[in-house]
C-alpha cells in the first residue's frame, strides 16, 4: 500500500514571515490528524531552516527545492545535501522543469543530484515532463522515457525512497491541468520503466505524483487513477485553506 504524498512546492514565493504565517495557520486547520496522508512543504531555502524547526513533531515534512551534487566545496551559491539535512528537510525536489527550462539544468545535472541526494538520506522527488511543443509532435513519452532513464542512470534503489512528480511543462501556472486520464496513461508508463530499471516490486511501491494546476477541486480525479499517489502542487499550496483542502480531498 502506497502511502499518498501531497507536496508543496513554493517557488520562489514566500518570506521566512510568510512561511512561518502559513506553517501556524496550516497547523490549526490540518491538527494532528492527516489521515496517513504524507504532506511535504518545500519552501525557498532562506525559510528551510526555521520552517523544518516549526513543523517538527507535526508530522508534517519539509523539503528543499534543489540540491548540489556535492557534499563540500567551492561551488558558489550551492546547498549540500547535509546542508539540507541539517534543517530537519526529509525531501529535496530534483530536475523541476523551470530549472531544467529556465536554468537550462541538463539530465546529467539532474543524475549526479539524484545520486548524491540518495547517497546522502534525502528522498528525491525527480521531476519529468513535456513541453507543449513535444507533446503536439507525438514526443510526450519519448520525452519523459528519457528523462527518466537519463536521469536514474546508474541508481541503485533497494527501496522505495525515490519519489517521480510527472509535471507537464504545459499544465504548470496555467491552469489547464493534465485530464487524470493522461496523467494516469503517462503514471503507468513511468512505473512500468521503474519497474525495468529497479525491479517491479520496488517500481510497485514507489510514489508517482502528477503536477500541474492542481487545486481542491481537481486533485480527487487525479488520486483516484490506480498509479498516482498525490500531487506537487504549486500555486494552490500557498495559502493554507486551498492546500489543507487539497489534503481533504486526497483522504
Ligand atoms: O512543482 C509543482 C509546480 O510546478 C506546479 O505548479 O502552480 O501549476 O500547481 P502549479
Amino acid at each position: 500500500m502506497r502511502l499518498p504524498i501531497i507536496a508543496a512546492n513554493w517557488k520562489m514565493h514566500k518570506t521566512v514571515k510568510d512561511s512561518l504565517q502559513f506553517a501556524e495557520e496550516f497547523i490549526e486547520m490540518l491538527g494532528e490528524d492527516h489521515k496517513g496522508i504524507e504532506i511535504v512543504i518545500c519552501p525557498p531555502f532562506t525559510a528551510l531552516y526555521l520552517l523544518g524547526k516549526r513543523l517538527r513533531g507535526t508530522g508534517i515534512e519539509a523539503g528543499a527545492q534543489d540540491v548540489f551534487w556535492e557534499e563540500w566545496g567551492a561551488y558558489t551559491g550551492e546547498v549540500s545535501p547535509g546542508m539540507i539535512l541539517e534543517t530537519g528537510a526529509k525531501y529535496v525536489i530534483i530536475g523541476h522543469s523551470e530549472r531544467r527550462h529556465i536554468l537550462g539544468e541538463g539530465d546529467t545535472a539532474v543524475n549526479r543530484k539524484v545520486k548524491r541526494a540518495l547517497a546522502s538520506g534525502l528522498v528525491p522527488i525527480m521531476c519529468v515532463g513535456e513541453t507543449l511543443a513535444e507533446r503536439e509532435e507525438g514526443r510526450a513519452v519519448s520525452v519523459v522515457r528519457r528523462q527518466l532513464e537519463e536521469g536514474l542512470k546508474g541508481v541503485e534503489l533497494l527501496r522505495p525512497h525515490l519519489v517521480i512528480a510527472y509535471e507537464p511543462v504545459w499544465a504548470i501556472g496555467t491552469g489547464v491541468n493534465a485530464s487524470p486520464q493522461d496523467a494516469q496513461e503517462m503514471s503507468r508508463l513511468i512505473r512500468d520503466e521503474l519497474g525495468g530499471l529497479f525491479g517491479v516490486e520496488v517500481a510497485q511501491e514507489m510514489r508517482i505524483l502528477y503536477g500541474g494546476s492542481v487545486n481542491p477541486g481537481n486533485i480527487g480525479g487525479f488520486v483516484a487513477q490506480p498509479d498516482i499517489d498525490g500531487a506537487l502542487v504549486g500555486g494552490a499550496s500557498l495559502e493554507a485553506r486551498s492546500l489543507a483542502d487539497i489534503v481533504k480531498q486526497t483522504e
